[in-house]
């Protein structure tokens, strides 16, 4: 078999890709044919307006949502030739999501959310709690596990989402505007926890609509109207 030198290969790999949504008779192309190549290990900014599709590609990088035309290759591997059950597998053991709204169960304390991926991932109970705490203690919250969210500050209780997003050791981490409702102190802890995991070598790609936040990543991608505009090394953007 040829080698297909794999340290060469991206690891998620868009082409063409094109999502059109459609309510009822009314359609919309969030998606207008992108291509895409993020390598492992990278550190990746998605930049861009309201409504520009940011969510719409995360969703599909994730494997939560579909292409409607185009391809996407994760670990080489088309997801269109997955079923529902090797998706939840990849989502599980793969992706780690940070949403901008926090996404936690209120009823539970901090551990309990974020154990909740190795509950899916068939992890026995006693290591569960252990990582979790552990999860808990590396974003700072060690003195935090019983809390439940509405007892934490929105950084706090955002800070649980990263552990929660760190906690089965996925190999990427996609985050949704993971500081867009912080302050800046909250903001600059949670930057510090991505730039921590891509030193680990975690391949993050992180959505934002802020320049200041974007310019933590190695490389920016601009999207608008559902197409890229610029795809730039940080260190080439213009201030
Ligand atoms: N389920 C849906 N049905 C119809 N249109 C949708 C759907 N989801 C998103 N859209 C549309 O697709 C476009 C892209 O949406 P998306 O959520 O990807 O934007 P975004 O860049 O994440 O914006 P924001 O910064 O506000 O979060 C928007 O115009 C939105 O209205
Ligand atoms: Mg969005």
């Amino acid at each position: 078999m040829v080698d297909p030198t794999p340290t060469d290969a991206p690891v998620i790999e868009l082409r063409g890709a094109g999502k059109t949504y459609r309510s009822g008779s009314i359609e919309f192309e969030a998606l207008k044919g992108i291509d895409l190549a993020i390598h492992e290990g990278e550190y990746v900014a998605i930049m861009g307006p309201s409504g520009s599709g940011k969510s719409t590609i995360m969703n599909v990088l994730g494997c939560l949502d579909t292409l409607t035309r185009g391809e996407y290759r994760l670990g080489g591997t088309d997801v269109n030739d997955l079923d529902e059950v090797d998706l939840a597998a990849i989502r599980n053991r793969q992706i780690g999501f940070v949403f901008q709204g926090f996404n936690l169960l209120s009823s539970l304390p901090a551990w309990r959310n974020v154990e909740l991926p190795l509950i899916y991932g068939g992890v026995p109970r006693n290591e569960r709690k252990e990582r979790a705490e552990q999860a808990l203690v590396r974003v700072g919250l060690g003195d935090r596990f019983e809390n439940r969210p509405g007892e934490l500050s929105g950084g706090q209780q955002q800070r649980v989402a990263v552990a929660r997003a760190l906690v089965g050791e996925p190999t990427m981490i996609l985050a949704d505007e993971p500081t867009g409702n912080l302050d800046s102190v909250s903001t600059q802890d949670v930057l510090a926890l991505f730039d921590e995991l891509h030193a680990r070598g975690r391949t993050i790609v992180l959505i934002t609509h802020e320049l200041e936040v974007a310019r933590r990543a190695a490389r920016i991608v601009w999207v608008r109207d559902g197409e890229i505009l610029r795809d730039e090394l940080n260190e080439d953007v213009a201030a």
